[in-house]
């Protein structure tokens, strides 16, 4: 954790390492490097996951891992702990010399947050065959790079993103650690989450078009001034949410006022509006009233563009596996608590082709996406080993 956590890390003391960016694949190449270390053959896949492999034999093998990505200015924890949790626990089965019944794989998945081409869950989804093709090769940058640019540059060739599937044809489930981001673990004073649904996740780029002019010579009433209707718009979407008495969260990421100096009635605005909730038809009624909010703040006089962003529909977790954890749990005298989840994870793209888990350990405040996200070892330490043990109930073929 403390030599992943140098890599990206930023004079803030943030990380950050988007997507296909030096920092992402440095941290492959930090992980890959560990796993040759252990003997392992890692390997990247068509969307630069990095896969590595333990065990023989024909059964179907357990995927365990997280992200390695971050957002701008993020956490050191934010999948980098399940990354580190999986490859520890392959360090623990390869150290152990005990024979393998069943296989087990490591997978770090590439560009989960979505931060740089808004295309969260990239790696995981196109595992499950969800690639959404024609609006993969359409999204960019907010420098205008597309993301088959940033592939290419890579090695990476967007076209054989659909061959990346069949890496999934025998696995028998997934299994993710993860900071939970949320103060619920802390303040009940646990240290075991077991997670039942992952949050949907919906988020929508709004561009506002009116005309640039000169800050002092245009009078207001003449203005087509792109900024107020974005500015209403922010404030309808906390409105919108408002009343969902907590059902559903919604944001504002990022706005964007154009060309961005003093003296410019500025002539576009660009925002990221996401709304989040377990309940599709909430997500997507909130998302309907924020569009009509926008087309009413624009009037006549500016105009609206609203194009479709990030979609990750709420994901039910395996009761299965999730009873598995919660035995070990039991077995090292803790009480796991269920939680629904309101961070996406790789584990709700996976949810729809295998059956998936996730463990959650605290977070310190509650803070995540942020430098100052912390969770200490004495924290973490038993969630890693409610995890580790699970791995190793069914590598070694022990319990059902
Ligand atoms: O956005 C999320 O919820 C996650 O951290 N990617
Ligand atoms: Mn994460
Ligand atoms: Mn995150």
């Amino acid at each position: 954790m403390a030599e992943l956590g140098q890599i990206g890390r930023r004079p803030t003391g943030g990380m950050q390492r988007l997507a296909w960016t030096e920092e992402e694949f440095a941290a492959k190449t930090f992980l890959t490097g560990r796993l040759e270390a252990l003997g392992l053959a890692p390997e990247l896949d068509e969307a630069a996951n990095v896969w590595a492999d333990l065990g023989q034999g024909e059964g179907p093998a357990l995927v365990i891992g997280s992200h390695l990505d971050t957002v701008p200015e993020g956490g050191r924890y934010d999948g980098a702990l399940g990354v580190m949790a999986a490859l520890e626990v392959v360090r623990l089965l390869v150290e152990s010399g005990r024979p393998l019944r069943r296989r087990v794989r490591l997978c770090a998945f590439t560009d989960e947050e979505g931060a740089r081409f808004g295309t969260g869950l990239f790696g995981s989804t196109a595992l499950a065959g969800d690639a959404d093709m024609d609006h993969l090769a359409a999204v960019t940058d907010r420098q205008g790079v597309s993301l088959s640019e940033a592939m290419a540059a890579r090695g990476k060739h967007l076209e054989r993103l659909p061959d990346a599937p069949r890496r999934l044809v025998d696995a028998a489930a997934y299994l993710e650690l993860h900071i939970e981001q949320g103060p619920r673990l802390e303040r009940m004073g646990r240290d075991v989450g077991l997670v039942t649904t992952i949050t949907g996740i919906h988020q929508v780029r709004y561009r506002f078009l009116g005309e640039a002019n000169h800050a002092g010579t245009t009078a207001i009433g003449d203005r087509r001034d792109a900024l107020l209707p974005a500015a209403q718009t922010a404030l309808a979407v906390r409105r919108a949410v408002e009343g969902a008495d907590g059902r559903a969260v919604a944001t504002v990421g990022y706005l964007d006022a154009l060309p961005g100096a003093a003296n410019v009635v500025p002539g576009e605005a660009r925002m990221a509006v996401e709304v989040r909730s377990p309940d599709s038809a909430l997500m997507d009624e909130i998302h309907r009233e924020i569009a009509a909010e926008a087309r009413e703040a624009a009037g006549g006089r500016v105009e609206v563009r609203i194009d479709e962003g990030h979609l990750a529909h709420p994901a039910d977790m395996d009761r299965l596996w999730r009873e598995r954890l919660r035995a070990q749990a039991t077995a090292i005298g803790e009480e796991a608590v269920d939680l629904v989840s309101w961070a996406g994870h790789d584990a709700g793209a996976l949810a729809r082709v295998l059956p998936a888990a996730m463990v959650f350990v605290p977070s310190h405040d509650g803070v995540s996406h942020a430098p100052t996200e912390f969770t200490a070892p004495e924290r973490y330490r038993a969630g890693l080993t409610v995890f580790a043990r699970t791995v190793c109930q069914w590598a070694w073929g022990l319990g059902a």
